[in-house]
C-alpha cells in the first residue's frame, strides 16, 4: 500500500522489465568510463580475472540480499529496516543509504552533465585534428556557468524519468533507453577492434600479468564491483521493492550481474583498442581519459572525414544513457523514502530531492578549476567531486554492504530470507552456497577492504 495515496505499491510490468530497470541502474558511468579506467591502472587482464571473482563471490550475493530484503518489505531502505528489525539501530543502515544516494547523485551529475555538453560538440565536428581538446574540457568544466548548467540540465532530465514513476517512467524509459545502449555498445566496440593497432590494446586488456597485482589491486576491484552493481546503499533494495512475488529473485540478480559486468567489459574493449590505436598510454585515468585523450584521437578514426564523428557522439551518446538510468535510480531512492516514510507525493518528492541534489552538486561542479580551492581541497589534496566520490561511492559503499551482509546473513537470517526467495515456486538454486558467501565470505573480504583503507589514510 502506497501511504500518501492508498493505493497499491507500484510494479514492475514484468521481470523482464524489472531485470533491464536494475541493470540500468548498475550500467553507468562506473562501467563505461570507471572500470577501463581502474583496469588500466591496475594492470589489465588480471585486474579483470579478480573483478569476476570479486563480483561473483560478493557483489552477485549482496546484490540478490538487497533484493530479497526490497522484496520482502515492499519499502525503501529506511523503511525496509525498520520493518525487519522494529526498534533496532538497524535503520541506520537504510538511512546512511538514503544520505549517499542523494550525495552520489548530486556530484554524478556533474560528469554527466559534461556527457551531454560532448554529444552536442561531437556531433557538430568539434574534434578536429590539431584541436586542443585539453583546452576544450578546461573551458567546459573549469568554468562555473558552463558546468553548472549542464548539471541542471542532467537533473532535470533525471526527475522528469522519477516524476513519472515506476512503470511509466523509470520502466518505460529504461526498456527504450538499455537496448540503444547495447546496440551502441557493440557498433562501437566492433569499430575499435579493428582499428589498427588495436592487437596491443587488446593484448594488454586480455592477457593476464599477475606481477601487478597486490592487496591494493584486490581491493579495488572490490570496491569498484560494489559501486558498479550499485551496492551498498540500498538501490537494489529500492528496486527490488518493486518486484512482484511471483518474479523469480535468483535469476533476476544473475541476469543484473551478467549484464553489468559484460557491459564493462565490452567498455573496455573500446578504450584500449582506441587508445592502443593512437600509441597512447591506459593509464591515464580520470575525466582525461575520456574527454581528453578519446577526443584527441577520433579526428583519426576511419572512415574520414565522419567516422570520428559517429563514433564520438556515439559514444557520448552511450555514456549519457548509461549515467542517464543510474541516475534515475539513485533519485528512486530518495524519492521513495520521502513517499513511503514522510507521505509526500511523488511529484513533490521528485522535484525538491532533485533541486537538493542539484544545489549540493554545485561544489562539485566548480571543483574542477572553476574554484581553485575546491578543485584542491587545502589540507587534502584532491578535488571536492573526488573527495565526495572518497566518502560516498567507495567507503559509504563498503560500509553499507557490509551491514546489510551482516543483517541478512546473521540478524534477520538467512533462513528467512530463504522462505522470501521460495514465496511462490519453493525453488532456491545455489541457497546454501549463497547463505555461506553472505554470512562468510563477503563480510570478512570487506572487512579486509576496510581495514586496508583506514591503513591507507593513516
Ligand atoms: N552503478 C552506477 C555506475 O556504475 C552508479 C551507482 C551507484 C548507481 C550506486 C546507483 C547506486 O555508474
Amino acid at each position: 500500500m502506497d501511504l500518501s495515496t492508498g493505493r497499491p505499491r507500484d510494479t514492475w510490468g514484468s521481470k523482464a522489465a524489472f531485470v533491464l530497470a536494475a541493470a540500468g541502474s548498475a550500467v553507468g558511468l562506473g562501467n563505461i568510463w570507471g572500470f577501463p579506467t581502474v583496469a588500466g591502472q591496475n594492470g589489465g587482464a588480471a585486474f579483470l580475472l579478480i573483478y569476476l571473482a570479486a563480483v561473483a563471490l560478493i557483489g552477485a550475493p549482496v546484490m540478490l540480499a538487497e533484493l530479497i530484503v526490497g522484496r520482502r518489505t515492499q519499502r525503501n531502505p529506511v523503511g525496509a529496516f525498520k520493518d525487519l528489525a522494529p526498534g533496532s539501530v538497524w535503520v541506520v543502515v537504510g538511512g546512511l543509504g538514503v544520505f549517499t544516494g542523494i550525495i552520489i547523485l548530486s556530484f554524478y551529475s556533474v560528469i554527466a552533465g559534461w556527457t551531454l555538453s560532448y554529444i552536442f560538440k561531437t556531433i557538430t565536428g568539434t574534434f578536429v585534428a590539431g584541436v586542443d581538446t585539453e583546452a576544450i574540457y578546461n573551458e567546459l568544466a573549469g568554468s562555473a556557468v558552463p558546468a553548472i548548467s549542464w548539471h541542471l540540465l542532467f537533473i532535470m532530465i533525471t526527475i522528469y524519468v522519477v516524476l513519472g514513476g515506476v512503470r511509466d517512467g523509470i520502466e518505460r524509459w529504461t526498456k527504450v533507453l538499455m537496448p540503444v545502449l547495447f546496440a551502441l555498445l557493440v557498433l562501437l566496440a566492433i569499430r575499435a577492434v579493428t582499428l589498427s593497432g588495436a592487437e596491443a590494446g587488446l593484448a594488454f586488456y586480455l592477457k593476464p600479468d599477475f606481477s601487478k597485482v597486490t592487496g591494493a589491486v584486490i581491493l579495488s576491484a572490490i570496491g569498484q564491483a560494489f559501486f558498479s552493481l550499485s551496492l551498498g546503499m540500498g538501490a537494489m533494495i529500492t528496486y527490488g521493492s518493486y518486484v512482484s512475488k511471483r518474479d523469480d529473485l535468483v535469476s533476476s540478480a544473475a541476469w543484473v550481474t551478467f549484464a553489468d559486468t559484460t557491459i564493462a567489459i565490452l567498455a573496455g574493449l573500446i578504450i584500449f583498442p582506441t587508445l592502443f590505436h593512437a600509441g597512447l598510454e591506459p593509464g591515464a585515468g580520470g575525466p582525461g581519459m575520456v574527454f581528453v585523450v578519446l577526443t584527441s584521437l577520433l579526428s583519426s578514426i576511419p572512415p574520414a572525414p565522419y567516422g570520428g564523428v559517429i563514433f564520438g557522439t556515439g559514444f557520448f551518446m552511450l555514456l549519457g544513457i548509461a549515467a542517464l538510468t543510474s541516475s534515475v535510480s539513485l533519485l528512486e531512492v530518495v524519492t521513495s523514502w520521502a513517499v513511503d516514510e514522510r507521505g509526500m507525493s511523488r511529484r513533490k518528492a521528485a522535484i525538491s530531492l532533485g533541486a537538493v541534489a542539484f544545489l549540493i552538486g554545485v561544489p562539485s561542479a566548480l571543483a574542477n578549476g572553476a574554484v581553485s580551492w575546491l578543485t584542491n581541497l587545502p589540507g587534502i589534496g584532491m578535488d571536492f567531486l573526488s573527495f565526495l566520490f572518497m566518502l560516498f561511492g567507495q567507503y559509504s559503499l563498503v560500509i553499507g554492504a557490509l551491514l546489510i551482509s551482516l543483517f541478512v546473513g546473521w540478524v534477520w537470517g538467512v533462513k528467512a530470507a530463504g522462505e522470501e526467495v521460495r514465496e511462490n515456486d519453493g525453488e532456491f538454486p545455489l541457497g546454501r552456497t549463497w547463505g555461506f558467501l553472505i554470512r562468510f565470505v563477503a563480510p570478512s573480504a570487506i572487512v579486509a577492504i576496510l581495514v586496508k583503507m583506514v591503513v591507507d589514510l593513516v
